[in-house]
């Protein structure tokens, strides 16, 4: 059977990703930044795993107000970097596991989960820079990957509970998966941002830090924070937060209680208006 071996959470951020692609990484600003994923891409080498599921959300790029899933699942075989304005990023093309996708898809939905299932898409910087900070700049992706897009743009948003719950419901589909194969899932977004309006520019390191430590050790009970306390300690970007508890939920220690290991943590301010926040998680 299908197991998950480990789950990433990383921001993601475009600045981050120009700066890959014009060659910025040595400057001393992006220097900081990056070195913190030095360590996280030698793990992703040595613990390549057979499909990356991964949660994202879309900047109303392959979606838009005429249309806001919740929850997305991309079950095709392949998804093209997005243009979000300055021409698509020089990445390879992310390789899908129609599958796989396609069982979780089933399992979730018969789980009583409204999933939205979607067999071309391109996908925005909300995916391709977890990627590309995770793996640096390789002619291919290191896996397939699914990714899965959450709606954190329009309100109303998902409640972490239900994110939460969520990432149980999908550990439960990968683990009914008729195959050997070693599955991460990652949760991407977030920390602290706010991009518009009077307070543009907020930054909450105490909130970061304590929602890190929570969501190794106290990822249910962090799961029932409001929307209100997100927007108010994070600001209004740090909502994307609420993602990264799928991938808590996708963990074993929800069902064994052997808490993960904590592989790599790393807080760093500022990546253009956001604190940029990692974590990997490994299953005993
Ligand atoms: C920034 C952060 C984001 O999450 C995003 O989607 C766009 C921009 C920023 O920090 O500039
Ligand atoms: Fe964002």
């Amino acid at each position: 059977m299908a197991r998950i071996t480990a789950s990433v959470y990383t921001s993601h951020v475009p600045a981050i990703g120009a700066a890959l692609d014009q060659g910025k990484t040595g400057e001393p600003y992006w220097q900081k930044v990056f070195s913190g994923y030095e360590f996280s891409k030698a793990w992703l080498r040595e613990n390549t795993p057979d499909v990356i599921f991964l949660v994202y959300n879309d900047h109303a790029t392959a979606f838009s107000l005429e249309m806001i899933p919740t929850f997305a699942i991309g079950c095709a075989t392949e998804f093209k970097p997005a243009d979000e304005g300055w021409g698509p990023r020089p990445v390879p093309v992310v390789q899908g596991h129609p599958e796989l996708a396609a069982h979780i898809a089933q399992s979730v939905i018969q789980d009583d989960f409204d999933l939205t299932i979607v067999n071309r898409m391109d996908v925005d910087h909300g995916l391709t820079v977890p990627l590309s900070l995770m793996c640096g700049q390789p002619q291919a992706w290191p896996c397939p990957v699914i990714p899965f897009a959450v709606n954190v743009v329009q309100y109303p948003a998902p409640s972490g509970r239900r994110c939460f719950n969520l990432g149980r419901a999908i550990r439960k589909a990968v683990e009914s998966y008729d195959a050997p194969l070693k599955v991460q899932v990652w949760g991407t977004g977030g920390m602290s941002h706010q991009l518009q309006g009077p307070r543009a520019g907020l930054i909450n390191r105490a909130f970061d830090n304590a929602f890190l430590d929570r969501l190794i050790a106290d990822p249910a009970g962090l799961s029932q924070m409001p929307h209100i306390d997100y927007v108010r300690e994070a600001g209004s970007e740090g909502i994307e937060l609420v993602m990264w508890l799928i991938a808590r939920g996708a963990m074993s220690d929800e069902f064994d209680n052997k808490a993960p290991k904590v592989a790599h943590r790393f807080y760093h301010v500022p990546a253009s208006n956001t604190a940029v926040g990692h974590l990997i998680l490994e299953n005993q």
